[in-house]
C-alpha cells in the first residue's frame, strides 16, 4: 500500500491551479442516466472514486468515451438496473444512481451502502423522498429494491436530524424530472455541487428553479436529452491547497478557485490571519485566482461545521492541523458527522493537544508538531495529517494514502510543485525482491 514520506518545515510558494469537483461530477454522472442523447462532462478528475462510478454506470448499460478530462455517457442498454454490493461497498455515492434510474428505467436495484468510517450515514431521506413521489420501495437482501410506473410530482420535506442531505437532494430532485407533475423540495441542500446537478438537468431539458436554496421546484417533463458541462471546480481541493500555504507559513496563488463556495472557510482563514485575496475583481467568483499568504501568529478561532453556506465538515480535520499551531484555544463542533474525529488520535500522535468531549473537540495551542508515522483513516483526516506534516518537524509517515487518491488528484506532485519535500512509496513495491538463490528456507 502507497504512504506518503514528508519532511516538515518548508514553506510553500508558487502557483497550483485546482481540479473539477468530485462531489459535483459523481451525481452529475448519474443524471447522465436519465438522458436520452449523449451527455459530455469537461474537467471530470481524475480519481478512484470517478472510476469506481463510470464502472457502475458501465454494468448500467451507459457507454462512456474518455478524451483527456473529457467524459462522454451515452445510455444503449436501459433494460439494466442493478448496482451490485461489489461496486456500492468501494464507494457510498453509488447511492446517486437510485433517482436517475427509477424515474428513466421503471426499476432500480441498489445496494444499501454500509457503515462508514466517518460515522453512521443513513441513506433514509433518500428513500423517504422517493417514496413520497409514489415509489414502492423495499429491502431485500441488503438491496433496496424500488419501483414506480411514473413518479408523481408532490411536496417533500427532505430535513433530517442532522439538516439537509445532499445526494438526497440530489437523487430526488433528478427523479423528479421526469414525474408526471410539480414537486416541491422543502429544506433540500443548498450546496454548490446541487446547482451544479441542476443545471446540467435543465441543459438537459429539465425545468428545475431554485437550485441553491432550501427550496427546489421540479416541473416534470416527458424525456431528457444530452448536454455538455464543465465541472466546477473542487472547493475542499482548494480550501486544502489554501491550508496548506497558511500552515507552512507561505505564499500561493491558486487558480480556478471557487471563491465564491468557500465563504465560510475564508471568513474563518482571515480571523485565524491568513490573507485570502482574489486577484483580480473582474474574474468570476465561481473560478478565480487567488492569492494565500499568512503571518507567522496565528489566531485561535471558534469553528462549528454546518450544511452550506455555512462551514464544510469536509474541512474540519484540515482545519484543525491548522489551529494546532494557533496562538490560543480553539474550538471545533462537528454538526454533520459528530463521530467524524478519526483525526485526532492521529494528530495526537504528532503532538497536537487536542481534547475531546463528544461532537467538540479543543485544540489546544499554539503547540509544536513533530513528525511521527500515523495512518490515513478517511479522505479527509489524511488530507489533515499531510498538512500536519507539512508543519512538523522532522519526519511523518503517512500510511494507507489510497484514501486521499479517492478525492485528491496527486497530491504530492501539486504540494512538491510548491517546494514540499514529499515522495509517494510502496514498502511492497519498493523492497527490492530477494532472487531465487537466496530464498530463505527456513
Ligand atoms: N443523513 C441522514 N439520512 C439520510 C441522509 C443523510 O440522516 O438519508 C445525515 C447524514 O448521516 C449526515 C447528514 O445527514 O449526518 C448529511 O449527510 P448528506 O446526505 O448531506 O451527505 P452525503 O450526501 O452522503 C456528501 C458528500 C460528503 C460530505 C457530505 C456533507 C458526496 C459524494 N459526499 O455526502 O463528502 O461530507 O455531503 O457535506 O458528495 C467527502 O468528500 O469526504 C465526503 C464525505
Amino acid at each position: 500500500m502507497d504512504l506518503f514520506r514528508i519532511t516538515g518545515g518548508r514553506r510553500l510558494t508558487g502557483r497550483v491551479s485546482v481540479e473539477g469537483s468530485k462531489n459535483a461530477a459523481l451525481p452529475l454522472m448519474a443524471a447522465a442516466l436519465l438522458g436520452d442523447a449523449p451527455v459530455t462532462l469537461r474537467n471530470v478528475p481524475d480519481l478512484s472514486d470517478i472510476r469506481s462510478m463510470a464502472r457502475l454506470l458501465e454494468e448500467l448499460g451507459c457507454a462512456i468515451a474518455v478524451d483527456g478530462d473529457a467524459m462522454v455517457f451515452e445510455n444503449h442498454d436501459t433494460s439494466l438496473t442493478h448496482a451490485r454490493y461489489d461496486i456500492v461497498r468501494t464507494m457510498r455515492a453509488s447511492i446517486c444512481v437510485l433517482g436517475p434510474l427509477l424515474a428513466r428505467r421503471g426499476h432500480a436495484r441498489v445496494s444499501m451502502p454500509g457503515g462508514c468510517s466517518i460515522g453512521e450515514r443513513p441513506v433514509d431521506l433518500h428513500l423517504r423522498g422517493l417514496r413520497a413521489l409514489g415509489a414502492q420501495i423495499t429491502l431485500e437482501g441488503g438491496d433496496i429494491i424500488a419501483s414506480a410506473k411514473r413518479l408523481r410530482g408532490t411536496t417533500i420535506f427532505l430535513g433530517g436530524p442532522f439538516g439537509s442531505t445532499v445526494l438526497g437532494t440530489a437523487n430526488v430532485m433528478s427523479a423528479a424530472t421526469l414525474a408526471e407533475g410539480t414537486t416541491v423540495i422543502e429544506s433540500a441542500a443548498c450546496e454548490p455541487e446541487i446547482v451544479e446537478v441542476a443545471e446540467l438537468l435543465n441543459a438537459m431539458g429539465a425545468k428545475i428553479r431554485g437550485a441553491g436554496t432550501p427550496r427546489v421546484t421540479i416541473d416534470g417533463v416527458e424525456q431528457l436529452h444530452g448536454a455538455s458541462r464543465r465541472v466546477m471546480s473542487d472547493r475542499i481541493v482548494a480550501g486544502t491547497y489554501a491550508l496548506a500555504a497558511a500552515i507552512t507559513n507561505g505564499d500561493i496563488v491558486i487558480e480556478d478557485f471557487p471563491y465564491d463556495a468557500l465563504l465560510a472557510a475564508i471568513n474563518h482563514l482571515e480571523e485565524i490571519g491568513v490573507d485570502v485575496r482574489r486577484l483580480d475583481q473582474k474574474q468570476d467568483p465561481r473560478c478565480c485566482a487567488v492569492r494565500v499568504s499568512a503571518q507567522r501568529v496565528l489566531h485561535p478561532t471558534v469553528i462549528t461545521t454546518q450544511p452550506h453556506p455555512g462551514f464544510p465538515t469536509d474541512l474540519q480535520a484540515q482545519f484543525m492541523a491548522l489551529l494546532c499551531l494557533a496562538d490560543g484555544n480553539s474550538i471545533i463542533t462537528e454538526k454533520i458527522y459528530p463521530e467524524r474525529f478519526l483525526h485526532v488520535a492521529e494528530l495526537s500522535r504528532m503532538g497536537a493537544k487536542l481534547y475531546r468531549q463528544g461532537p467538540t473537540v479543543v485544540v489546544a495551542g499554539p503547540n509544536r508538531l513533530t513528525g511521527a508515522p500515523v495512518m490515513a483513516s478517511d479522505l479527509r483526516a489524511s488530507a489533515g495529517l499531510v498538512l500536519a506534516g507539512l508543519a512538523a518537524e522532522g519526519e511523518t509517515i503517512i500510511n494507507r494514502v489510497y484514501h486521499l487518491d479517492r478525492g485528491y488528484m496527486k497530491m504530492e506532485n501539486v504540494l512538491r510543485q510548491l517546494g514540499a519535500d514529499i515522495v509517494r512509496e510502496n514498502p511492497d513495491r519498493d523492497v527490492e525482491q530477494p532472487s531465487r538463490t537466496e530464498v530463505s528456507t527456513a
